[in-house]
């Protein structure tokens, strides 16, 4: 076996945690195509391969025109159901523990949608997964930045009577033009109810919608922050708070943030001592899972064995898990 394949292997075989997937960025072409008949909703598209071969983005909100069209076939909570467990047969796959995912309500409910069709079709797979596979998760709702923060309120009180199923609250959609600053009494008042709250910043857009995150949302994490290194004083900041980024490779390629993986900040980042890990974001779009993005990211920057522990000892680090469940896993790794 040569260095690589070693490599390949423990990255399949380690325990993995996941903190940045939106479930509707899991939906695959297949399930889109099936979902599309069995609830008579028009894609344009005619075939499987003419959905992939759409998968071509220029940036961000290329990006995000295809993935909420692609969310249109999603109607009952089965289709909430269905989605969510194959992202679950995918995790039992690339051999993730826990998992904690981001639902955009508002793509939904803007549809006419029921917010608790949503949040229950996915609850309900949660369950199946913890009960047939051991599989530990939490759910993050996210707020679509595009919109105004008045009809975000609104949603934030759909979520206050799911407590018990959402640990927290995010930002993401369309960065550049909406500051986390538009955000801040929404924030305020999701606290104020219980929530975590992390954010999409330093994806596209500038370091000081990293700040904002930090100063006034009152992040837990930061989603991608990739954009840190060009600030200094902010890589100082979220070193001294240790404050986790959640970086996803593949998906940053597709979105032209870097123009090849030889050329991400990843391993930059790491060698900063950053607290960073990998994700996947959207797989489905973006082409691949967890296991997929570990692999070809240490083959671009040729990781050492001992990278790709601390990137995924981060990950457990900085999730929402108990520090009990944290260091029996870390113990594991
Ligand atoms: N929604 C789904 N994926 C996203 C991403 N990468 N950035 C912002 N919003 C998103
Ligand atoms: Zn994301």
């Amino acid at each position: 076996m040569n260095n690589f394949e070693s490599i390949e292997n423990f990255i399949k075989n380690v325990p993995k945690s996941e903190l940045h997937l939106h479930i509707e960025g899991s939906l695959e072409p297949e399930l889109m195509f099936k979902l599309s008949k069995r609830n008579k909703v028009e894609i344009p598209f005619k075939s499987i391969e003419e959905i992939r071969s759409a998968y071509n983005f220029s940036n961000l909100d290329s990006f995000l025109k295809i993935y909420y069209e692609g969310s249109n076939v999603l109607i009952t909570e089965q289709d909430f159901f269905d989605l969510t467990w194959e992202y679950i047969l995918k995790c039992k796959r690339d051999n993730i523990v826990h998992t904690e995912i981001f639902f955009d309500p508002q793509s939904h409910t803007e549809r006419g949608i029921e917010f608790d069709t949503v949040i229950n079709g996915i609850n309900k797979a949660l369950i199946k997964a913890k009960s047939e596979f051991g599989i530990t998760s939490e759910i993050i709702m996210c707020f679509l930045r595009h919109l105004d923060e008045e009809l975000c309120f609104e949603v934030l009180k759909h979520a206050t009577k799911h407590k018990d199923k959402i640990i927290g609250v995010g930002l993401d959609s369309s960065e550049k033009g909406n500051p986390p600053q538009k955000f801040k009494r929404l924030f305020d008042a999701a606290i104020k109810e219980g929530f975590l709250t992390v954010a999409h910043a330093g994806e596209e857009g500038p370091p000081e919608y990293i700040w904002e995150s930090i100063n006034l949302l009152k992040v837990k994490r930061i989603d991608h922050g990739v954009q840190c290194l060009k600030d200094k004083k902010l890589v100082e900041i979220l070193k001294e708070k240790n404050i986790p980024l959640t970086v996803c490779p593949l998906s940053n390629i597709k979105l032209c943030v870097f123009d090849k993986l030889e050329n991400h900040n990843l391993k930059e980042m790491l060698d900063n001592g950053l607290r960073v890990m990998v994700n996947s974001d959207d797989p489905a779009y973006f082409g691949g899972y967890l296991n997929t993005n570990l692999i070809e990211t240490s083959k671009a920057l040729n990781l050492r064995i001992e990278d790709i522990k601390v990137l995924i000892k981060n990950s457990f680090k900085s999730s929402f898990l108990d520090e009990k469940s944290k260091n029996s896993w870390l113990n594991k790794i």
